[in-house]
């Protein structure tokens, strides 16, 4: 990308940065904690019932005081005050982001355009709730008389991402009869897969989008609903087909029941769904009051976020270390590093929740933005990645930091893991920071008598360079309250970066072209004709298709 100087760039804030990341680059982390014994309580904070330990990146006190400097000249508490206060912060549609009224408690009195929405916020849950009951009691019925025993929800990006997330890290809370498949992509084995494994008169659709136009789920939507008649009668609909959607009339004309449909206001976006009608699913897995535990969770960290001042404010300090990766180190990619199985999805929620929020090249008023901006976000759980590609964080080309996440409870029945799973975390990210050098490698093996020959040889191959960043996040256990702060710390580091960038983070347009040309050539590959307009590879593509 062709970088131009910017506002940012241009600030005195960002350039004090630069003149003090030249001097950092001479800095080795371990040497750090070697000078400073309190530098584990200095770069530490608890909030919300997580824990976060950034003393393992290049920082010293001075550049947390000119980052703190940067976003406070950048306008982050203003921004942050702007999208709790309903503002139409996302300026290219027109619309506020008030994802956090849908976890605020029902006398917050949260305002938007002088309304106030909390009571349409807590009806939608009210709704939810006196649904998700009926489902979870047996109180529902299938066509057949029986209860619902499968829950197949069908969305994509937001509208699954999320739902698929959390019911997967809250499972050991789930209800014991209902079993929940998610739906996504539009290649068939997906919905083919899981339509095999349910019963139509025992299995409860919930057709989650926002628009009610998407491509993916329209299509799955549609091809379950045949499958679904072909056993029962349209009569039997009802029972079995639910909505979560801000496009009402979609829905009906679908032939799902308003009363079955949960709306979901414009003012939510995808990626920040899952505390609305589109977080069904996890409600009908965990129940209400967990889910309400949910939702409190989110809530304790939002008013952190609100509150807390910015050089103690757990989202700003996770968004201004990753500034400083990202813009004066030069990551252009972050490792998520779940030490838990049950966040076996959370890198894939995160990749959509960063990646689409702030993978972008201009500035809100259009300018380009002068910066590298979202890193590459990717990841899988611990201990499984060390064993894949770990070898790249310890010895690759690229510095790559980790995000490391743990919970400190134990799975039931087989404690004697957890010793084994926390020590390879923190093992990871020493490592990480300490490396190993070539003289201690020779020495190492100089003392297991081997040749001289054979150790110069090895030697360069054996050695870590370490220095390399990471952040550990703890949590007691994984709990709906713990999952739901997690998630709104993300949620609002990615506010404090896009505002440090000058980003619109709740915008997408980029997944527009796509979508564009996807049509276009659908109709080529139906019809049989071709169109001129294609290069030679696309083209040649389809000609090989029809073939
Ligand atoms: O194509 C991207 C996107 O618009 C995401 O932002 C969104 O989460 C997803 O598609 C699904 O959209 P919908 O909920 O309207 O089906």
């Amino acid at each position: 990308m062709d970088l131009q100087p910017s506002d940012l760039t241009a600030s005195a804030e960002f350039q004090a940065l630069q003149r003090h990341a030249s001097q950092a680059s001479h800095w080795h982390m371990a040497q750090l904690f070697a000078q400073d014994p309190e530098r584990f309580a200095r770069f530490s904070l608890e909030a919300a019932g997580l824990f976060l330990d950034y003393s393992k990146n290049r920082i010293e006190p001075q550049t947390l005081t000119l980052l703190l400097a940067l976003a406070r000249a950048r306008g982050v508490e203003a921004r942050r005050d702007a999208m709790f206060g309903g503002q139409r912060v996302n300026t290219t549609e027109h619309r506020a982001a008030l994802h956090t009224a849908l976890r605020a408690p029902r006398a917050a009195r949260i305002q938007l355009d002088r309304r106030d929405i909390s009571a349409e916020v807590h009806a939608v849950l009210e709704r939810l709730y006196t649904f998700a009951k009926r489902v979870r009691d047996g109180a529902w019925l299938g066509y057949s008389g029986r209860p619902i025993t499968d829950i197949v929800h069908i969305g994509i990006g937001g509208s699954f991402l999320g739902p698929k997330m959390v019911c997967q890290a809250l499972r050991p809370l789930a209800h014991p009869r209902l079993r929940l498949h998610f739906v996504s992509n539009v290649d068939a084995h997906d919905l083919a897969a899981t339509l095999a494994q349910v019963s139509p008169a025992t299995t409860l659709f919930v057709i989650a989008s926002k628009t009610f136009t998407t491509l993916e789920t329209m299509m799955n939507a549609r091809s379950a609903r045949a499958w679904f008649l072909q056993s029962a009668t349209a009569a039997d609909l009802p029972r079995h087909f639910v909505a979560a959607s801000s496009n009402l009339p979609a829905v009906q004309s679908f032939g799902i029941d308003p009363d079955n449909t949960f709306p979901l206001q414009d003012w939510v976006g995808g990626r920040y769904s899952i505390w609305s009608a589109i977080g069904l699913p996890v409600v009908l897995a965990i129940g209400p009051e967990y889910f309400a535990h949910f939702l409190a969770g989110a809530h304790a960290m939002d008013r952190h976020f609100q509150n807390a001042p910015l050089a103690a404010n757990m989202p700003v300090l996770l968004a201004l270390v990753g500034i400083w990766n990202r813009n004066f180190i030069g990551c252009s990619s972050l490792s998520i590093a779940p030490y838990h199985q049950n966040l076996q999805y959370f890198p894939a929620y995160l990749q959509q929740l960063e990646m689409e929020s702030n993978g972008k090249r201009v500035t809100q008023d259009g300018q380009p933005l002068g910066v590298a901006s979202c890193p590459a976000l990717w990841g899988d759980v611990g201990t499984n990645g060390q064993h894949a590609y770990f070898q790249l964080l310890h010895q690759g080309s690229d510095i790559t930091p980790v995000d490391f996440i743990a919970a400190l409870r134990p799975a039931p029945g087989f404690q004697e893991h957890q010793a084994t799973l926390l020590a390879n975390c923190f093992a990871q990210s020493e490592a990480l920071m300490r490396g190993k050098s070539a003289e201690q490698v020779q020495a190492e093996m100089q003392a297991q008598g081997m040749a001289p020959a054979e150790i110069a040889e090895l030697a360069p191959h054996r050695a870590f360079p370490g220095n390399r960043p990471s952040n550990t996040l703890l949590m007691e256990a994984l709990t709906p309250a713990t999952l739901g702060a997690l998630i709104a710390l993300y949620e609002h580091k990615v506010l404090v970066q896009g505002t440090v960038w000058g980003i619109n983070s709740f915008d997408q347009w980029g997944v527009e072209l796509g979508k564009l040309l996807a049509g276009s050539i659908e109709t080529e590959l139906r019809a049989g004709a071709s169109s001129q307009q294609h290069d030679s590879s696309t083209s040649g593509l389809i000609a090989r298709t029809r073939a």
